[in-house]
């Protein structure tokens, strides 16, 4: 209980320095990490759930005509191994992968990781109620603390799922960085499948993250009430316009917060100067295509297994493999 309460301080204290740090700076910047509070968790979900937001379907598309190979490509002679999945949220698409496993009675641990205690503690129950028989425990954590955890693993086989283009939220540097990371965590044969959204029409990936309902507006609409909850900030949200960009040479789309007026904002007994369209940016959804994917494959230490597409070819489930 009472390590509980420091857990939650010590986020809170982090959550506020991130904020001052990233509001003081000449370009105004706060991590897309702060958008899944309960209320971002189920904002993310009706967002998954949008026609516009294509990411869900294509890779759900890719799991379910796919399990088959999948399962036999984590497990060919059906020998027990871990699941980690980073950034695991509902499960959606993991729980086709888990029911196939089961079905083919092959042994393995799923290792649930989240930053989001909340999105773990329903996907626990969601789990323990679906399949009684699976062996899991959830990890809440950054996914970099937690991959400092995976040489201690149990000898068994590892395989890293990292789904749903969550890679695409890493900038460049970072996105090396994570891969390489696991790739040095990892020992020879183990694997890394992962899910990324391609480059394509920019007017469909635009679509993606500019609806017309505004849900993903209010994602980041939530980041300012959370400051406002949280942190004792006083954001007037209608002050504030949704501005999301992408540019089809680098792939990032890239969403922002403008101020409409002159304004200051205080938190924490900071104040914070906005003039008139200045930008808080706020996250970065990176669309790759197969080549800049391979070279990052490379680049980390892995050589590739296999491609899986779906049927429309917006998305990509690459299975790396560490190289002896
Ligand atoms: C979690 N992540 C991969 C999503 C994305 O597409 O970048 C988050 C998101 N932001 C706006 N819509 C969805």
């Amino acid at each position: 209980m009472f390590e509980t309460i420091e857990k939650e301080v010590v986020k809170n204290k982090q959550f506020l320095s991130d904020v001052l740090k990233g509001l003081s700076a000449e370009t105004k910047h706060i991590s897309s990490k702060y958008f899944y509070d309960k209320k971002g968790d189920e904002i993310f979900q009706q967002i998954m759930h949008m026609d516009e937001y294509y990411l869900t379907n294509a890779e759900l598309d890719i799991f379910k005509s796919n399990k088959c190979e999948i399962a036999k490509i984590f497990s060919p002679d059906k020998e027990a191994f871990n699941l980690i999945e980073f950034g695991a949220g509902d499960g959606l698409k993991t729980k086709i992968l888990l029911k196939e496993l089961l079905n083919h009675e092959i042994p393995f641990d799923y290792v649930p990781v989240d930053i989001s205690q909340n999105a773990l503690d329903q996907l626990n129950s969601s789990l323990k109620e679906e399949m009684p028989n699976l062996s899991f425990q959830g990890i809440q954590g950054d996914y970099f603390e937690v991959l400092s955890r995976l040489k201690e693993s149990n000898g068994k086989r590892n395989v890293v799922l990292f789904l749903g283009s969550n890679i695409g939220n890493f900038t460049n540097e970072e996105a090396l960085a994570f891969t390489s990371d696991i790739g040095t965590k990892l020992n020879a044969g183990d694997l890394l499948l992962i899910g990324v959204d391609l480059k394509k029409d920019p007017r469909k990936i635009l679509l993606a993250y500019n609806d017309p309902k505004g849900i993903t507006a209010e994602f980041n609409y939530n980041l300012l009430r959370r400051i406002n909850r949280e942190l004792g900030g006083n954001f007037n949200i209608d002050t504030f316009e949704h501005h999301p960009t992408y540019d089809p040479v680098t792939g990032e789309c890239k969403s922002a917060l403008l101020s409409n007026i002159e304004q200051e904002v205080v938190i924490d007994d900071e104040t914070f100067h906005f003039a008139q369209w200045e930008a808080i940016h706020t996250e970065i959804s990176r669309k790759y295509s197969v080549k800049q994917l391979h070279k990052l494959a490379r680049k980390s230490g892995f050589s590739i297994k296999a491609d899986l597409f779906d049927t429309n070819q917006y998305f990509v489930d690459s299975i790396w493999e560490i190289s002896p």
